[in-house]
């Protein structure tokens, strides 16, 4: 296995079009923290990069909705994750965005040289013009029907439907999204990236030469070369985005794929002189996190431009992970349904670690996986409060009670106490076999294992019974159990480091260096550990109850919208005179029954103020006869009498009908007598 000097992490670049949810966390930003602090704890130089992405349509489409500028949607979203990342406890050397001045050069230079070398070939293609709004339209800007699944709000690039890829011309009666007018097709001419070329190279490169890439990576990447790699285009017609450092591209920008990328070498350059140590050198291991549908453009796209530019190391690993739904459902940003980062930390200060364990614990690392409010409420209060908290309060209480807070003497070692301190180097050597391979739930089961041992070795030797018989024994015990909470206390910090920084200063060390995990002098004789606090408070079920009402009441929210943008295209015209002649009444319901044999019909009796009449209407799947007697209505008291079952109806009850078929009263709102006027 090749040695590398130095480290360069990479995490994908948030779009700055909306803040940080549990999907992202999980699939890319935890564990690349973990990996971070782990290398970090290991003494080795490692940086790690990251910042908002600031360019593409996303963002341009969100500024027009909200009717300000990109600059202001990215202002904001940057300012919200930067932030949020920060109270996480996110380590990254620097968080940047691809707005800034430094990668604006940056990203004009890699074209400029590209475009020198000859890399990229000249395409002329027809794509679609909003003739209204005076420009050609990206492929988020044009909606129409899906050729597959008939989805009338299908995109230019994709149904989100049926999850198919489009090509805008696949769409049926396309649409600006822009001026909602047709679009029509113009010339436009663009760079493209011929992929093809350097097609040879990179299935030598990773399918040969990187075997160890996680399956799903791997798995993608072969499935793209196998189809066969075709030129790409990296300009856009777009007013936002880095200009094309060409003559004569007015109007045209880098391709947010082509720009977000070259973001981690201008963050890496805003972070240090000495950029070029990182990126150009061979003794280097850089390593992208990333989310599963960036593959392609980190394992296939990047990796060409790096090599057409040439003097770039390309990256040594890739690992992404599968998705993280939420409750059983896709997480998604337009239908409000995730828990979003800023808002956890809002409503659950002190809990960033609760957070961290649950997203590491249940990471979607083989496959998607799914985040629940009870398996969050169950890993705290099971695992963290009574595995993890429960181990170490017990180790420092009862040295509080028994010493005074000094660390005991160990006495001549049972066998029972050198199992368990043999089980910490063998602890040590799982997590890094497990970190180094990018298997972090799996490491996380074994930093846990020394508090779950910890549990079960002070159970099975019972110190608060035997310090009455053996106190001598007690003393060997406790100071096992203390080696093992500092070395507790470097394991965790990867995954949960505002807890490894409470520890620490609990048993009143400094923090131990990784490689001295185990070593059975990390408590010194005689030291004076801090005064024990509880590392973590069960979550009740309230808390859990008030999370799953905010989730219920974001999906009776998106019903109500579907219901609404369903809503059924008007009726024909009427004149003022035709809508005049319907008498409608406020009236009572005095009597109410179901029509015999029949599911739907109920008998009504209605007080219209002008009479009390009878009508039949078809709401008994709706209404119960008992709901509706002392109810108000509305009656269309001149309807032409009609004969329902034996029973002359006389007039009809008004309803509001959703597009699901359910029908509801409607009353007016003061309690105005029967036989009021409606008009
Ligand atoms: O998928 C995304 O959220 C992209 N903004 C990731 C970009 S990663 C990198 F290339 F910048
Ligand atoms: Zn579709």
């Amino acid at each position: 296995m090749k040695e590398f000097k130095r480290y360069l992490v990479t995490s994908a670049l948030p779009y700055a079009n909306g803040p940080v949810h549990i999907g992202h966390l999980a699939g890319v930003y935890i564990p690349s923290d973990i990996f971070v602090r782990y290398l970090r704890l290991r003494g080795r130089d490692v940086i790690s990069v990251c910042g908002s992405d600031e360019h593409g349509v996303p963002i341009t489409i969100k500024a027009r909705r909200e009717g300000v500028s990109p600059q202001d949607i990215v202002d904001k979203y940057h300012a919200i994750i930067k932030s949020s990342f920060e109270r996480l406890g996110m380590s990254f050397d620097i968080y940047s965005r691809t707005t800034s001045p430094t990668h604006a050069v940056t990203a004009s230079e890699f074209f400029r040289t590209l475009y020198d070398k000859g890399e990229f070939v000249e395409q002329t293609s027809m794509q679609y013009y909003d003739p209204e709004a005076k420009t050609f339209l990206a492929d988020r800007y044009i909606t129409g029907t899906c050729p597959h699944c008939q989805n009338e709000r299908a995109y230019g690039d994709q149904c989100e439907k049926c999850g198919s890829t489009l090509n805008p011309t696949d769409l049926i009666n396309p649409r600006s999204a822009i001026s909602g007018s047709a679009p029509e097709l113009r010339e436009t001419t663009h760079w493209y990236l011929p992929l093809d070329k350097h097609e040879e190279f990179l299935r030598r490169w990773i399918l040969e030469g990187h075997k160890e890439w996680k399956p799903n990576v791997y798995g993608q990447c072969k499935s793209w070369l196998d189809l066969g790699l075709q030129p790409r285009a990296v300009s856009r017609d777009l007013d936002w985005g880095i200009p094309v450092p060409v003559e004569g591209a007015e109007g045209k920008v880098l391709y947010v794929w082509f720009d977000a990328p070259i973001g981690y070498i201008s963050a890496t350059k805003d972070l240090t002189p000495d950029w070029e140590k990182y990126w150009k050198s061979e003794d280097t291991k850089m390593v992208h996190f990333i989310g599963k549908d960036n593959i392609v453009f980190h394992c296939i796209v990047f990796p060409a431009m790096l090599r057409a530019h040439g003097g770039y190391i390309l990256p040594d690993n890739v690992p992404a992970n599968e998705f993280l739904n939420l409750e059983g459902d896709k997480i998604s940003t337009s239908r409000n349904w995730a828990v979003w980062l800023h808002e956890y930390l809002d409503e659950f200060p002190g809990k960033e670690d609760v957070l961290r364990y649950v997203l590491c614990a249940n990471a979607p690392e083989s496959k998607d996986n799914d985040f629940t409010w009870k398996d969050f409420q169950a890993r705290n209060n099971n695992e963290l409060v009574a595995v993890l908290g429960n181990f170490v309060n017990r180790a420092l209480v009862l040295t509080r009670k028994y010493y005074d807070g000094a660390v005991p003497a160990a006495g001549p070692l049972a066998e029972a106490d050198r199992e368990m301190l043999a089980e910490v180097p063998r602890i040590k050597a799982a997590l890094e076999e497990n970190i180094e391979n990018y298997r972090f739930r799996e490491a996380l089961k074994e930093a846990m294992n020394i508090a779950r041992l910890g549990n079960k070795y002070l159970a099975d030797t019972e110190p608060w019974k035997t310090v009455k018989s053996d106190p001598e024994r007690v003393k060997t015990i406790l100071n096992v159990a203390l080696q093992l909470t500092a070395s507790l206390a470097v394991a965790i910090e990867p995954f949960m480091p505002f807890t490894a920084a409470k520890l620490v200063k609990m048993l009143g060390i400094e923090k131990p260096e990784w490689d001295r995990m185990g070593c059975s002098d990390l408590m010194p004789e005689g030291h004076r550990i801090g005064s024990p606090e509880l590392l973590f408070e069960k979550i009740e079920d309230e808390v859990i109850e008030a999370q799953l009402r905010k989730l219920a009441e974001t999906k009776a929210a998106n019903a109500a919208a579907e219901v609404s943008q369903h809503a059924e295209p008007q009726k024909a015209e009427v004149s003022f005179e035709e809508f005049d002649k319907m008498d409608v009444r406020v009236a009572t319901v005095v009597a109410a029954e179901k029509v015999a044999k029949t599911k739907k019909l109920l008998r009504l009796t209605v007080d219209t103020g002008i009479d009390t009449r009878e009508i039949v209407s078809g709401i008994a799947e709706h209404y119960t006869p008992e709901e509706l007697v002392g109810r108000r209505v509305l009656v269309l008291v001149n309807l032409a009498p009609r004969t329902l079952r034996g029973i002359e109806s006389r007039g009809m009850i008004l309803m509001a009908q959703d597009a699901s078929g359910k029908l509801s009263l409607v009353a007016p709102e003061a309690p105005v007598p029967a036989g009021s006027k409606i008009g």
